[in-house]
């Protein structure tokens, strides 16, 4: 099967087993390896990205289901003139990555989430969390750094270069 989809801005193909998981096609074919297959369950959220702006599980996306469709992933969430997006530098300097397995599906995940939640609070910030797992079991901190991004109303004060 040929499946024809946008991968971080640029139109690619796929042409092969339609059921090939995304992950596999990410990290194999294309060789972009922020996405994590840890669990290739649908239980840990490591292998987020989003296909047309909502986060998805990528060890769960057939490519057969992708034709037509806009794949994200962490390496392409900057936007062409910033190397990274205003939640990564929020985490980055709030200091919150402890191992980092979790943290490019945690980024796919809530910054699809602030995106569309711009005055999400504490709690609406945990339920949204509930399908990415941290193994380091750094939560608090994480929310904490999702507060403030949203306080902030966007984009951190932190310098790139500083983290
Ligand atoms: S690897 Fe996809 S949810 Fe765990
Ligand atoms: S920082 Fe280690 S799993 Fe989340």
């Amino acid at each position: 099967m040929s499946v024809t989809f946008r991968l971080n801005g640029q139109t690619t193909r796929f042409h092969d087993d339609p059921m090939t998981p995304l992950i596999d096609v990410l990290r194999r074919e294309k060789f972009l390896t922020g996405a994590k297959p840890v669990c290739r369950e649908g239980f840990c959220g490591a292998c987020t990205v989003q296909v047309d702006g909502e986060a998805q599980m990528a060890c769960l996306k057939p490519m057969g289901l992708l034709d037509g469709r806009e794949v994200t992933t962490i390496e392409g969430l900057g936007n062409g003139r910033e190397p990274l997006h205003p939640l990564q530098v929020a985490f980055a300097a709030a200091d919150v990555v402890q191992c980092g397995m979790c943290f490019p599906g945690m980024v796919m995940a809530l910054s699809a989430f602030v995106r569309d939640h711009p005055e999400a609070d504490r709690t609406a910030i945990k339920t949204a969390m509930v399908g990415n797992i941290c193994r380091c079991t750094g939560y608090e901190r994480i929310i904490d750094a999702v507060v403030d991004h949203l306080k902030d109303g966007a984009a951190p004060k932190a310098e790139l270069a500083d983290v």
